[in-house]
């Protein structure tokens, strides 16, 4: 197996990553800004599929009409010429000023119907840049304090928001669906629909819920000290992961947006591993910021590392479920029992009470997995049996 990306990998960048300037809350950029041109142009080259982005990724918030069609006529030539695609995009809510108390569940009434309207604007460009995924992270959607919002009503406008994007969608006839991406806080001080959980819950409120699915990010659910393989399980479980934002992360701190597997390598490996087996079809995308202390070089090296680690954790994650010893260490550990329904096809509740059961014997009994995770980490590090 090769780590060197070619676009049948379906790797993708947002053009905020690379082109990330390295602005933070403490210093300015160290970073010249990035031709979007460019952008498309070296991603294609180290084998990426396509990139992603947010309006003002693209122009300038307050381009007038002529000046942003020039913006898109230069990137639509850099997509042609490349073959790169654009499978996803997402709107800017949280630069301007504007948008301070957020966007959808802003207190003020214009700036809600103002970023609708914004919204539904780059909606057009999506669909006519072909994506079939729309992305909202709610980055402003949220409080400091929870004497500045009412955090049950927000969520009947967060609501209304999505209802009336999922109806714009249906009536234009775009081929596209929502996916939410949760993050507990930053830049708020608290972000509504601030996990995975919390997004699919909500899912089920909203008029066409099979429009809406989740954009998880590695970093976000390591932020609120939850474990990521399990709510990737959980959204694929549901049939939700319509898109993923992959990044490291080191536990609970501010947004890191580290290289993929930067952070937490062995949760990456079991990530890796679960979308693989579970066939996740969708971009992998990498939302990260290549580091402050790095130059252009920097930048390009940080990208290319994205797709080749996880190509890395691709193969040895294979290599690790085709292990005969895996295979018995997992039989031995009860592991494919899991799949087995507890009832039996026919039983019901009243059949339970026919078992006989050794309560202290299955009590003694030991699992094996300390010896499964030796195993895993083994084949994470490359040792060979
Ligand atoms: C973050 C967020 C953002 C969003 C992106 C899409 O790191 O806080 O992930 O990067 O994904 O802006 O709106
Ligand atoms: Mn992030
Ligand atoms: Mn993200």
């Amino acid at each position: 197996m090769s780590v060197t990306p070619t676009p049948a990998d379906k790797f993708t960048f947002g053009l905020w990553t690379v082109g990330w300037q390295a602005k933070d809350a403490f210093g300015d950029a160290t970073r010249e800004p990035l031709d979007s041109v460019r952008s498309v142009k070296e991603l294609a080259a180290l084998g990426a599929y396509g990139v992603t982005f947010h309006d003002d990724d693209l122009f300038p918030f307050a381009s007038d009409d002529a000046a942003r069609q020039g913006y898109i006529d230069r990137f639509k030539k850099a997509l042609e010429e490349t073959g790169m695609k654009v499978p996803m995009a997402t709107t800017n809510l949280f630069t301007h000023p504007v948008f301070k108390d957020g966007a959808f569940t802003s207190n003020d009434r214009d700036i809600r119907r103002f970023a609708l309207r914004k919204t539904m604007r780059n909606i057009d460009l999506a669909a006519e840049l072909g994506a079939e995924i729309y992305v909202a992270w709610g980055g402003r959607e949220g409080a400091e304090s929870d004497a500045a919002k009412d955090g049950y009503v927000a969520l009947d406008r967060f609501r209304e928001a999505f209802n009336v994007l999922g109806q714009y969608v249906t009536d234009k006839g775009y081929n596209i669906k929502f996916a939410l991406e949760p993050k507990p806080n930053e830049p708020r001080g608290d972000i509504f629909l601030p996990t995975v959980g919390h997004a699919l819950a909500f899912i089920n409120s909203l008029d066409r819920p099979e429009m809406y699915g989740v954009n998880p990010e590695v970093g976000h659910e390591q932020m609120a000290g939850l474990n990521f393989v399990h709510g990737i399980a959980q959204a694929l479980w549901h049939k939700k992961l319509f898109h993923i934002d992959l990044n490291g992360q080191h536990g609970v701190k501010f947004d890191q947006d580290l290289v993929f597997g930067h952070g937490d390598l062995k949760s990456a490996f079991f990530l890796v591993e679960l979308l693989e087996r579970y066939n996740y079809s969708g971009p992998k995308h990498f939302d990260y910021k290549p580091a402050r202390t790095e130059d252009d070089k920097g930048v390009w090296e940080s990208a290319r590392a994205n797709m080749r680690t996880y190509l890395m954790l691709k193969e040895r994650a294979t290599a690790y479920r085709n292990d005969p010893r895996v295979i018995a260490a997992m039989k031995e550990s009860n592991i494919p029992e899991l799949a087995v329904p507890t009832l039996a096809a026919g039983e019901t509740w009243k059949d339970l009470a026919k078992d006989s059961f050794d309560v202290d014997a299955a009590a003694v009994r030991g699992y094996g997995y300390e010896k499964l995770d030796q195993l895993a980490l083994e084949h994470l590090m490359g040792e060979k049996a």
